[in-house]
């Protein structure tokens, strides 16, 4: 497989995280249909693939050719079982039927191909333009989220999205830094509006840079929004007894799983000031599999870093 010119190891690409633990969780009848709602290099695909009977079949899902590129050919021994979707897993309910899966998995964020790919301008410590498209299609980069937003939506934005003080001065800086540039934005120029805003926090400038560039990038790629519709309709695509699977990297894409999942852990969905139940009492659709969520141990810490913030939510339709 080339990618930009060079031989990508399966390694390389991406290394899956809390694997044992998914396929424990997700698969309980080979026979099933699933959903890989994030593709990446295909170790989570490839995992539930061999994990399944010949009468099982895999839906897989990403709206980045290049991991469609790359784990169509790595999954290509299971050609006849997998069908790919080069599209936003917001589509789900688009591209499967009603009642009709075994388990979804998400293991949300990107890859670290995306990330270590300087060309892809996703990482504060490259030296190219700053992208954070995860479709390199799409026509809205962070280059116009960055020149196009009012300051209240970017405050907003690095607030919201990764918790950051000091939000509207740091808006201020950016907008100052690039309002006369005439060429692409590059990480150095955030770097420079970041030192400007935290010159008292010189030391945690890379962890700033890098919640810097998380809002950024869930607002190019609108992370939130595709993870609440995507949870809605996959709680309608699932069977009873299927499960539904999501690996989270940081707490705001993770409050947001657990207040979606939460919609519908509920029996009762009447009004909190109505005194009494008046909807039936039967609405809950789905229910928690681990109480709390799963984290990686220490030695998968040890062998993959990228996987320390990981969580684990386990539900299942009732
Ligand atoms: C953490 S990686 C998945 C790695 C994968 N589990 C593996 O084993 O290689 C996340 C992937 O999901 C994709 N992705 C993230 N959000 C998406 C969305 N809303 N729709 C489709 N794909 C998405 C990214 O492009 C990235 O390839």
């Amino acid at each position: 497989m080339c990618l930009r010119g060079r031989q990508m190891k399966i390694a390389e690409y991406h290394s899956p995280v809390l694997f044992e633990e998914c396929m424990k969780a997700l698969i309980w009848d080979p026979n099933g249909v699933y959903a890989d709602c994030t593709l990446g290099g295909g170790g989570h695909s490839e995992g539930i693939l061999k994990r399944l009977s010949a009468a099982g079949h895999l839906h897989s899902f990403d709206r980045d050719p290049e991991a469609i590129a790359y784990a169509t050919q790595r999954l290509s021994p299971f050609s006849s079982q997998v069908t790919f979707h080069p599209v936003p897993f917001g589509r789900l309910a688009d591209e499967v039927q009603p009642n009709s899966l075994s388990g979804i998995l998400y293991d949300l964020g990107i890859s670290s191909h995306q990330v270590d790919d300087d060309a892809r301008g996703f990482t504060f410590q490259g030296t190219n333009p700053i992208d954070l498209r995860m479709d390199s299609r799409s026509d809205f980069s962070a280059q116009e989220w960055l020149r196009t937003n009012s300051p209240e939506a970017m405050t907003k934005a690095f607030k919201e999205n990764a918790d950051l003080d000091r939000a509207y001065k740091l808006t201020l800086n950016i907008q100052s830094v690039i309002a006369d540039l005439k060429t692409p934005i590059l990480p150095q120029h955030i770097k420079s509006a970041v030192e400007k805003t935290y010159p008292d926090r010189m030391r945690d400038v890379n962890s700033i840079l890098a919640r810097v560039f998380q809002a950024i990038r869930m607002e190019v790629n609108s992370e939130l929004d595709e993870i609440r519709s995507s949870m809605r309709a996959a709680v309608d695509a699932l069977i009873p007894g299927g499960r539904l699977v999501v690996i989270t990297y940081h707490s705001v894409e993770d409050r947001t799983v657990k207040l979606t999942c939460a919609e519908f852990e509920r029996a009762c969905i009447c009004p909190p000031q109505s005194p009494v139940c008046l909807c039936g009492g039967n609405h809950q659709k789905l229910k928690k599999v681990l109480r709390k969520p799963g984290l990686p141990s220490a030695e998968e810490i040890a062998r993959n870093p990228r996987a320390r913030s990981a969580k684990l939510r386990v539900y299942e339709k009732v």
